[in-house]
């Protein structure tokens, strides 16, 4: 062989024993970066709101309750017709971060976009490759049905302009890493605000009481801030991490929206991650609470203190001292001391049913009162609740508990059909 030749066959060998290796050296960040998308998406519970009872995963139609009607959410698979498979990289981008879709109209805020537009560019890259790599399906989604004017999307485009600033989320360095890696999931991807602060009358968060409870189609997400009668301040930050991973700790057990959040969402992060959620709720500041006098007409609590006895103390105990991590303590418990009562009107109705996870497959239950009690009793048992052994919170009244049934038996006719 002459020379010349050798050097070609070498060369020839290199550039292809490159070309593999360079192909493998690609191939590992590719499969990390789709991990990564994984666990994002993991944090931002897509799969909860796109993925229909009975329906493919991520091929949407899910209906999405809001004051305003019902949403249908998108078929975020990477089917070419009815999914995101034709879209680039830059346009899942701006739908994330924007609300803004290809066509140049505004998503509606039940996606929850006003939050993951704090996700760095790097995360919704991933999020994308990551969605790539799952089953495209072909399925149409239904249009919005929403009340007059809000039918009409280019409206959407006045509301990105009046309530949507900031954007990708801004490292705090007076705070620690974790800090910061918290507070980038509880306002990112983990838009904790969707349910937990309380919206404007178009449906915005209201900025100065972010995390200080909010409403959610007929439930009330509790205050997060460290207020010690309604807030996390009495729980330790290992008590969040515990609830947050498992949906339980000696205090409560997540059930209704929060048990999905838990289940899809919080129970798969890592506990470094769930330390630094807790870290950062753990520093938002208290609002005022002097006044802790809501209730002072005894008779109503006496009424309430006899139903307690009778229907309730069996498994609450009778000074509400519950039983660890089984039934709810409801002496000192923030949730049963929110400013409106609509969980706790719920729970009595229907019923709970605490999250079962792999560290407690199974979830104690709570059974349903809505045929045992009238609205008079369950406002009766719940203001006794509500202001006994150290709680208070302003009383539940009937008429409260008649529009949340009332409620109630209209959604479940509604998805009956
Ligand atoms: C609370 C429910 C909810 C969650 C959680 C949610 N979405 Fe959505 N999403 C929706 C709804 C509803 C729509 C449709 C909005 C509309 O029609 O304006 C939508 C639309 C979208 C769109 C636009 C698709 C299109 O065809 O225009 C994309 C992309 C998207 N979601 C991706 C995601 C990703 C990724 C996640 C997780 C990080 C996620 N969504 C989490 C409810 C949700
Ligand atoms: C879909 C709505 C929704 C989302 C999103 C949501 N929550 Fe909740 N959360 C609720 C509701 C409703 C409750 C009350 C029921 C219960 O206690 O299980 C609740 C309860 C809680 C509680 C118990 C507080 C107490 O005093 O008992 C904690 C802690 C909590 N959520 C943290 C979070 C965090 C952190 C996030 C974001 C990662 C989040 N939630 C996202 C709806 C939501
Ligand atoms: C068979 C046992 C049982 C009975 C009877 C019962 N509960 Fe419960 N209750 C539970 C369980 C289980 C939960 C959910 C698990 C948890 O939160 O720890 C719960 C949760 C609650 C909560 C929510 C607490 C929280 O932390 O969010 C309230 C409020 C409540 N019950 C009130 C009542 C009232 C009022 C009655 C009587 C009308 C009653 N319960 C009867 C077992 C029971």
């Amino acid at each position: 062989m002459n020379d010349h030749l050798k050097y070609l066959m070498c060369g020839l060998i290199i550039s292809v024993f490159g070309f593999f290796t360079s192909g493998i050296a690609q191939a590992y960040p590719r499969n990390e970066e789709i991990a990564r998308g994984r666990y994002v998406m993991l944090a931002g519970d897509c799969l909860a709101c796109h993925t229909n009872d009975g329906g493919k995963e991520f091929s949407g139609n899910r209906p999405i309750e809001t004051p305003f009607g019902t949403i249908y959410s998108s078929n975020i698979t990477p089917d070419i017709e009815t999914g995101i498979g034709a879209w680039s990289e830059e346009q899942f981008y701006r739908s994330m971060h924007d609300g803004k879709r290809p066509d140049h109209q505004y998503l509606y805020p039940a996606m929850p976009y006003t939050y993951y537009r704090q996700l760095s560019r790097s995360d919704v890259n991933a999020l994308f490759a990551y969605l790539k790599t799952v089953e495209p399906v072909h399925n149409e989604v239904k249009s919005p049905q929403l009340i007059w004017p809000l039918g009409w999307r280019r409206l959407m485009t006045l509301w990105t302009k009046m309530f949507l600033n900031k954007g990708e989320y801004q490292y705090d360095a007076q705070h620690s890493a974790s800090w910061n890696r918290g507070a980038y999931l509880v306002k990112g991807a983990g838009h904790c605000g969707a349910c937990h602060t309380e919206k404007n009358f178009l449906g915005a968060d209201k900025r100065t009481q972010r995390l200080q409870g909010g409403e959610f189609q007929n439930w009330f997400a509790p205050m997060l801030i460290e207020n010690s009668r309604n807030g996390l301040g009495g729980w330790t930050q290992d008590e969040i991490v515990e609830f947050l991973s498992t949906g339980r700790n000696s205090k409560t057990a997540a059930y209704g929206p929060m048990a999905e959040v838990i289940t899809d969402s919080t129970s798969q992060l890592s506990v470094d991650d769930l330390n630094a959620i807790a870290e950062y709720l753990k520093t938002l500041p208290m609002t005022n609470d002097n006044d802790r006098k809501f209730v002072s007409n005894n008779a109503a609590l006496q009424t309430g203190q006899e139903i307690f006895s009778a229907q309730c103390a069996g498994c609450h105990q009778e000074n509400g001292e519950g039983v660890s991590h089984a039934f709810a303590l409801l002496q000192d418990n923030a949730n049963v001391q929110q400013s409106k009562p609509d969980t706790l009107i719920q729970a009595v109705l229907v019923g709970v049913r605490a999250v079962p996870t792999a560290a407690q497959p199974v979830g104690f239950a709570m059974p349903a009162f809505d045929w045992k009690l009238n609205d008079a009793q369950i406002a009766a048992v719940l203001t006794y609740v509500r202001n006994s052994w150290g709680n208070a919170a302003p009383p539940v009244t009937a008429s409260q508990v008649r529009s949340t049934r009332s409620a109630l038996v209209y959604a479940r006719q509604s998805y009956n059909h």
